[in-house]
């Protein structure tokens, strides 16, 4: 049973979710001090916690609060810094009361002096271990000069004291994004971060830590998921003698935010799980978490998307669209979806972006023909666009030159060369919205591919009173145009992009429906991608093409086989020129294409097991399991594979081959799979009978 208590006896508050245990409490000293986080615990439990060690000399200071601000004697990051109107940066809390609401835990702070308040916000689940926190502040003064935000994280989460520390994060960069890392966390301020205003391909806004004895399936992780699209800050901090914790927010260091009197500002979720499942129990967790609680239509089947984008480049026009459509429907796609390349005079990435009508050579009817020839073979059809953007050479540009995030007396620097339209304005937010609805409208568009192609710079908003607000304000204006579109047009479904992998965070995921990992297609590169993606990620929400062989960025030559069943442990999509594939290829696409949506109820909707060289699903009644085979060089034999997530009394059918194997046998000994040769692949599909 989950719920949130308070001892008022003792001042301890306790939040319980399905299996853990979070409890905190108010000190004598008036500080909300951190006591438990991990396994299950009773009210009566938490009452008995010891007090705080006090600090072990006079270079230490408080450690161990809920939300620890700048000020006093306190030496680690802190969560708050503010400057006030006299330019003072110390806060000092006093604990004005809180608030329970089923589920939800409100803690209210105070100011000594100052007209500066905080909400402490946690939320609990009735279906999972996941509790969200976020921070409100406020400025309660009727008038007077604002205060300044120089940092507002959503939460510091506090782990117990463990024998060593490991931290598991992703690292990448533009069509590498994701690689998992596990490393000894240094006694130091580990910060993983980005300043790009968007949550970036180099590092995901989340984070585990273990004791270094977790594993797939076994051993205590506890983990933070920051819900932010935007720039971002996480911070761990590991000394000797106090234990971990992290402290996260939006923005990163530098930017600062107005608080003027009666203003409130209310931080993104940063969410913390704690499994005593490994690291594949923490996945499925946040999985399911994202499903349940993040997803704007979480059990709907994600349909298999043909994009144009490897196949034509910048060079769409009707005629090769309404070619390629019609390979698509004949493998099995059932949504279509043009890239980039059919508006403006975008004949390469130099022009044209921000000029939203089809061009006129390329599609002389309009986008009608092909939208209505695209449902005539029975698919959906969808659009690339790219909103937040604008080429210097396009109308748009010539007629808004101040519609770009710029400073004065500073260049205007382009990057893959565009500029970055100032979201954060209500009128370009209310622009793009506008042709955006009007498209959706004209064409009864199904499905939008959201890209955005580059990082923030001169992110300047000249003459607006809080021009930092240009970092928050970009992000939730794009989040608000996406929800409005939605509203207004309830079957549309939005894949997220930023150039591949540049947006994929929990932020986006409540406003989209998947999202593009990477620009890298190689089927052997997204192996890792996708394994990095799986942290945190549902395979519901990763679109995966299969594209050409050799692949036009990595050069690699692979088997059909392999590169659809890569594709397939996520949402299937297509992506190859496939005029270019000859007959047998065709065939086989379609055969692979009809067997994914056999599989796709599991694949998309089931639980997900990280398994050597192999992914697993299991729904219901239903097993799938995706392996393959990379270079050994050794050309081995394939060991038996262990399964998991079985019941091990129960038998289970191979469909394909009849043959029966109790649950036990494929967990404790494995399934012998035929992988013969480099890049072999296999997708079993078993049943409980
Ligand atoms: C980057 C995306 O990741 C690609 O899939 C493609 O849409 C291009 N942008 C188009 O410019």
């Amino acid at each position: 049973m989950t719920s949130v208590s308070f001892d008022s006896h003792s001042g301890v508050w306790l939040l319980r979710t399905r299996t853990t245990a979070y409890a905190m409490r108010l000190d004598g000293d008036g500080l909300l001090r951190h006591l438990h986080w991990g396994g299950p615990l009773s009210l009566e439990d938490a009452r008995r916690l010891p007090p705080p060690a006090p600090p072990a000399s006079s270079f230490d200071g408080v450690t161990g609060e809920e939300y620890p601000c700048e000020g006093g004697a306190r030496f680690g990051v802190p969560s708050l810094q503010v400057r006030f109107p006299d330019r003072s940066r110390d806060v000092e809390w006093d604990y004005a009361g809180h608030d329970i609401d089923g589920g939800e835990l409100t803690i209210r702070l105070r100011d000594r002096h100052h007209p500066l308040e905080a909400d402490l916000c946690y939320r609990v689940r009735h279906d999972c271990d996941v509790i969200e926190r976020w921070t409100v502040l406020r400025n309660t003064a009727a008038g007077g000069p604002a205060f300044e935000l120089l940092r507002a994280d959503s939460a510091c989460w506090t782990l117990p004291a463990l024998p060593s520390c490991r931290l598991s994060h992703t690292t990448g960069g533009w069509t590498a994004e994701g690689r998992l890392h596990r490393v000894p966390l240094p006694h130091a301020e580990t910060t993983l971060t980005s300043r790009r205003g968007v949550s970036s391909h180099h590092v995901n806004p989340w984070l585990m830590i273990d004791a270094g004895d977790a594993d797939e399936r076994r051993g205590e992780v506890w983990s933070g998921v920051l819900a932010w699209s935007g720039s971002w800050r996480i911070t761990v901090q590991r000394t000797a003698g106090s234990v971990p914790s992290f402290t996260g927010g939006a923005g990163h260091e530098g930017p600062a935010v107005l608080l003027g009197p009666g203003e409130s500002w209310q931080t993104p979720v940063f969410a913390g799980l704690y499994s005593a499942e490994g690291f594949g129990g923490a996945s499925r967790a946040w999985h399911r978490y994202i499903a349940a609680h993040v997803l704007p239509h979480p059990d709907e089947l994600r349909p298999v998307v043909y994009n144009s984008w490897e196949a034509t480049g910048f060079d769409v026009d009707e005629e090769g669209q309404r070619r390629l459509a019609r390979l698509a429907a004949a493998v099995g796609a059932e949504l279509f979806v043009v890239d980039d390349g059919w508006y403006g005079e975008r004949r390469s990435d130099e022009a044209g972006l921000g000029d939203w009508t089809p061009n006129r050579e390329r599609f002389p009817r309009g986008l009608a023909p092909l939208a209505a020839e695209v449902r005539r073979l029975g698919m959906k059809f969808g659009l690339w666009v790219e909103p937040e953007m604008v080429n210097p050479d396009s109308d748009l540009y010539r007629r808004h030159p101040d519609w770009v995030l710029h400073l004065p007396h500073r260049a205007r620097t382009t990057l893959r060369n565009q500029l970055v339209l100032n979201f954060a304005r209500p009128d370009v937010a209310e622009w793009a919205y506008s042709w955006l609805d009007d498209l959706v409208t004209a064409h009864g568009i199904d499905y939008l591919k959201w890209d955005m192609n580059r990082a923030l710079a001169q992110a300047g908003w000249p003459g607006h009173a809080d021009p930092d607000r240009v970092w928050s304000e970009h992000v939730r204006n794009v989040y608000r145009v996406m929800d409005r579109l939605r509203a207004q047009h309830p079957a549309l479904r939005i894949e997220a992009c930023a150039g591949g992998g540049g947006r994929l965070d929990l932020g986006i995921l409540a406003h989209a429906d998947l999202v593009w990992p990477s620009d890298n297609t190689d089927a052997v590169d997204r192996i890792a991608i996708q394994h990095g993606f799986s942290q945190i990620h549902p395979a519901r929400t990763m679109s995966a093409w299969v594209t050409d062989s050799p692949n036009p960025l990595t050069g690699r030559s692979l088997p059909l086989d392999f590169r659809f069943h890569v594709a397939m442990t996520g949402v299937l999509g297509i992506g190859g020129n496939l005029p270019a594939w000859d007959d047998t290829e065709l065939k086989q696409a379609a055969t692979l294409v009809a067997a994914y949506k056999r599989v796709r109820p599991v694949i998309q909707l089931g639980e997900q097991y990280r398994l050597p060289d192999a992914v697993q699903y299991v729904h219901q009644d239903r097993v799938v399991v995706i392996a393959w085979r990379l270079p050994s060089g050794r050309g081995l034999p394939v060991p038996p594979l262990r399964l998991a997530g079985l019941d091990p009394e129960a038998a289970y059918r191979d469909e394909e081959t009849g043959e029966v194997h109790l649950g036990a046998a494929l967990m404790n000994h494995g399934l012998t799979l035929a992988l013969a040769g480099d890049h072999a692949s296999t997708l079993v599909r078993l049943v409980r009978e």
